[in-house]
């Protein structure tokens, strides 16, 4: 239920006139000190995420000019969903992180007075070009937001940046999708991302149509300015049970993401609090996309996630990894939000999609963490809720992990032969026949980052009131399982305080 609470503290707030001028005024502005933010241990020491303030979706990550660069939804001025920015961090590899100056903020009396939302980064020569959402109050004729009293209205953006890096932006005045297309009782217009292909430009936006469904809206362009509506590329069925926030009905899909993978197409969209992700085949004539296979990506806390090509042309996905507190607390540890661990995308023959954390991830590795015998179990802890754990089991033999913080129990994960499943606090996953019962841990301050057999994320968030960390104690019972663990280095001294 506290997943709903957050949801709903964000959607209140995008509803609230009155909340966006306070703060927009500045008056809620609570800076936490950099030195109370690198002392909290449940803040993440190889996460990325911003100094401060609060953060969610990843936006236009990009591989450009020999580095990283991370852009994603940024409030400056507090810990709470407001006066949507565009943070900037850079990396060499993906894991370690330098905070650059925010890429984008609202312009006053502009299409992106209310907030930049959500969107994507392309390359053109030397030239990168964001597209992404401006949104600004309006009319109730012209608003595509129309949950509650307030109106917003969503338009497609551009902005570019001509040096090497990535720093100045020069956003274009006048979007280049106003509106979307006539004839269809919209949920919301958002979230564009683009591509090339065959001498084109195309670009999808996330959107959906009052009970019905969620879709996605497919456009063309010969260059970046100029955009025609083709069709939708998906769709899919709203649930049935109409919600003032359309999005916790399925009839609007956030954050559409499509991309070639392995022979195959993909198509990644996030809705009813979840991400769901299908595989198919793109028709490159008629420009349709028939799916044949989909499912679910993450089990919890995960969420608006976004895809780019890393320098070796593998295809990597990021997510926002939320928060389960509320505003009061959030405020008062004066962050929120975290960027998963970039994860490996592939396409099995079969289209059954597969994700693995970059392998790369294990340069971070700074030792490794004896296991005991203990009894019939294997036990192992990791010291200050730190490190990286990988439990390797064998397909038919049964076994069962328990995580504990302190006495807290975080996640109780077992595996069962007979129906080859893993249950992950009570949450049933079916494995892939061949697949291997894997699970991969992470554990870094208040976010367990577990991938089960390469094909589903849980990530779970925890908290504590101590001054320091709990040490998280795993118990290992069953046959054929190997447990490993790792203690890890942080990627800054402060927690990416600075
Ligand atoms: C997803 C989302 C996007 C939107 C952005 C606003 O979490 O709601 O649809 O562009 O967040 O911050």
């Amino acid at each position: 239920m506290k997943q709903i609470h957050v949801r709903c503290t964000r959607r209140q707030f995008l509803r609230s006139a009155a909340a966006t001028a306070v703060l927009a005024r500045g008056a809620m502005v609570h800076a936490a000190a950099p030195a109370v933010l690198a002392n909290d241990p449940m803040r993440p020491q190889f996460h990325l995420l911003p100094a401060k303030n609060w953060m969610n979706d990843p936006n236009g990550p990009i591989y450009f000019n020999g580095r990283y660069h991370m852009f994603f939804q940024y409030n400056p001025q507090a810990a709470v969903w407001g006066n949507m920015s565009w943070d900037h961090a850079v990396s060499p590899d993906m894991l370690h992180w330098s905070h650059l100056p925010v890429a984008m903020t609202p312009t006053p009396g502009s299409p992106d007075a209310y907030g930049c939302f959500s969107g994507s980064a392309i390359q053109v020569g030397s030239r990168v070009y964001f597209v992404y959402t401006g949104t600004k109050e309006s009319t109730p004729e012209l608003a595509t937001i129309r949950d509650g009293q307030n109106r917003i209205q969503e338009s497609q953006c551009l902005a570019w940046s001509d040096d090497a890096g990535l720093i100045h932006w020069t956003k274009d005045p006048t979007p280049i999708v106003p509106r979307p297309p006539e004839g269809m009782n919209f949920t919301g217009f958002r979230d564009p991302s683009a591509w090339h292909q065959d001498g084109w430009y195309y670009m999808t936006v996330g959107s959906g149509e009052a009970r019905v469904g969620g879709c996605v809206l497919l456009y063309r362009s010969k260059d970046m300015k100029h955009w025609e509506y083709l069709h939708p590329l998906a769709s899919g069925a709203w649930n049935g049970k109409p919600t003032p926030n359309p999005c916790d009905d399925g009839s609007m899909w956030e954050c559409p993401d499509f991309f070639a993978l392995d022979g195959g197409h993909v198509l990644i969209y996030s809705t009813l609090g979840k991400v769901f992700w299908q595989s198919g085949v793109l028709d490159p004539a008629a420009m349709k996309f028939h799916p044949k296979k989909q499912g679910v990506l993450d089990l919890d806390a995960f969420y608006a996630p976004k895809t780019q090509l890393d320098a070796q042309g593998r295809r990597i996905l990021w997510g926002w990894i939320r928060e389960r507190r509320t505003d009061a607390q959030m405020r008062a540890a004066g962050w929120s939000g975290m960027m998963s661990l970039p994860r490996v995308l592939t396409l099995d023959r079969d289209g059954t999609l597969r994700m693995r954390i970059l392998p790369r991830t294990a340069t971070l590795r700074n030792g490794t963490i004896a296991a005991a015998a203990t009894g019939t179990a294997t036990t192992l802890t990791l010291p200050r809720a730190t490190g990286e754990l990988l439990c390797a089991g064998t397909k038919g033999s049964a076994f069962e992990l328990t995580l504990t913080a302190a006495s807290t129990p975080l996640m109780q994960i077992r595996y069962s032969p007979e129906t080859h499943t893993v249950t992950a606090n009570g949450k049933q996953i079916a494995l892939e026949p061949g697949d291997a019962p894997t699970l991969h841990a992470f554990v870094d301050g208040s976010v367990v980052e577990l991938i089960v057999g390469e094909r589903i994320g849980y990530a779970l968030r925890f908290y504590y009131t101590t001054a320091t960390a709990p040490d998280v104690h795993a118990r290992l019972t069953g046959t054929n399982v190997k447990v490993h663990a790792w203690k890890l280095n942080p990627i800054s001294p402060n927690r990416l305080t600075t």
